[in-house]
């Protein structure tokens, strides 16, 4: 099967009912994506496809194929997108582990929505649950990214 991801293409040997984080994770090896519940109720395991936030865990490889995906991997190659400057800035992260899902959760909100207010951010991340409760951090770096992006 061909796929997408972060602007390259990749032949992989799947089963079509696959999960997309296992081919992600144990096929071609990108771990940045993380395996939290498996049954899409934490968003630790969120990507894109075509632009829109996607739970890896619980999506078929073959309900991707033909879609261009993005994982934290492919955000920016240096570490430069807003939201990851932001994050920096605001020393978001605790033990990291929800992470890159809130990331790549921020990243879609802002493509669609560049000045989001509280209850936008609060919306979109809703499903991205963090044992740390960085939460009150990630709604400010959101708003910090915001910013950045007007740069
Ligand atoms: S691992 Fe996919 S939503 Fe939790
Ligand atoms: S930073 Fe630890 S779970 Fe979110």
């Amino acid at each position: 099967m061909k796929l997408e991801i972060n602007g390259r293409a990749h032949d992989v040997d799947a089963p079509p009912d696959m999960p997309l984080l296992w081919v992600l994770r144990d096929l071609l090896g990108m771990t940045g994506t993380k395996f939290g519940c498996g049954i899409a109720q934490c968003g630790a395991c969120t990507v894109h496809a075509d632009g829109a936030p996607l739970r890896s865990c619980v999506t078929p490889v073959s309900a991707v194929e033909g879609k261009a995906l993005v994982t934290i991997e492919g955000l920016s190659s240096d570490g430069s997108h807003p939201v990851q400057r932001a994050w920096a800035e605001l020393d978001v992260v605790q033990c990291g582990y929800c992470q890159s899902g809130q990331i790549m959760s921020a990243a879609a909100l802002l493509a669609q929505v560049p000045a989001p207010t509280d209850t936008d951010i609060d919306q979109a991340l809703s499903g991205n649950i963090c044992r740390c409760g960085t939460y009150p951090r990630i709604r400010a770096a959101v708003h910090r990214a915001a910013e950045l992006g007007k740069a």
